[in-house]
């Protein structure tokens, strides 16, 4: 991949309107590794605990149901050819119904659910397929008297090597926010933007059973014209 193909695609480093930036943005060009331990580890790294199957179910694992609209983000990891990428890792956090994380950054003007956690992870099948089972989460501030940014899940892919890792967000399809979010508009093609939003499905297999959920589709593009922008 050229760094041409990265103009359109990913954010700068700095965009005075997302306020972060303007203290995390490197003032000196990244220095590029030499090619060598570092990029033929293999990966992904799991950590001491295995992946298991129910992972990927963020609203089990507590004593009670999570409060809130019950979802299903579903999709596939691709490469540059439309190809399914197996054995992926992809970890997820986010806020719960309300807009509070389990995290002490977290300024707590929201209550928590003590049905929720927000965290959850799984790998991509053969055909490179992942789905995880959560709640919809809340829009929140981005900052104390600033702006409220669109719902969004926080999403952490590892592919085959260490040197393969994407982290971005996930918006969801109809957010009248995301037009507004410094964070969003961080990036400079609406069409890049776009592929970060899942869209609606009316494939709602579940709708009417106990297990019944509104489902999303978001497939995540790791290389190529079509590539899935980071965001931080
Ligand atoms: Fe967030």
């Amino acid at each position: 991949m050229t760094t041409d193909e990265f103009v359109d695609v990913d954010p700068p480093f700095l965009f005075p309107d997302y306020p972060i930036t303007r203290l995390r943005a490197p003032l000196e060009p990244p220095v590029v590794l030499p090619r060598g331990w570092f990029h033929h580890q293999r990966g992904p790294a799991f950590g001491r605990v295995r992946v298991l199957p129910g992972d990927n179910d963020l609203t089990t694992g507590h004593p009670g149901v999570p409060i809130g609209q019950r979802i299903i983000l579903r999709g596939r990891v691709l490469d540059s050819d439309g190809r399914g990428v197996p054995g992926t890792l992809i970890e997820i956090w986010q806020a719960n119904a309300a807009g509070r994380y389990v995290d002490r950054a977290d300024p707590g003007y929201f209550p928590l659910d003590p049905n929720f956690t927000g965290a959850g992870r799984t790998l991509t099948d053969n055909g490179g397929n992942y789905r995880f089972t959560t709640i919809k989460p809340a829009a929140y501030p981005g900052a104390p008297g600033t702006w409220y940014r669109p719902a969004h899940i926080h999403v952490s892919l590892f592919g085959p090597s260490l040197g393969h890792r994407l982290i971005t967000q996930c918006y969801f399809e109809g957010d009248p926010l995301i037009a507004g979010d410094p964070i969003a508009r961080s990036i400079p093609d609406p069409r890049a933007l776009d592929r970060l939003v899942a869209k609606f499905s009316f494939d709602q297999q579940y709708a009417g059973g106990s297990d019944s959920a509104m489902v999303y589709d978001w497939d995540i593009v790791l290389r190529g014209p079509a590539t899935t922008p980071v965001e931080g």
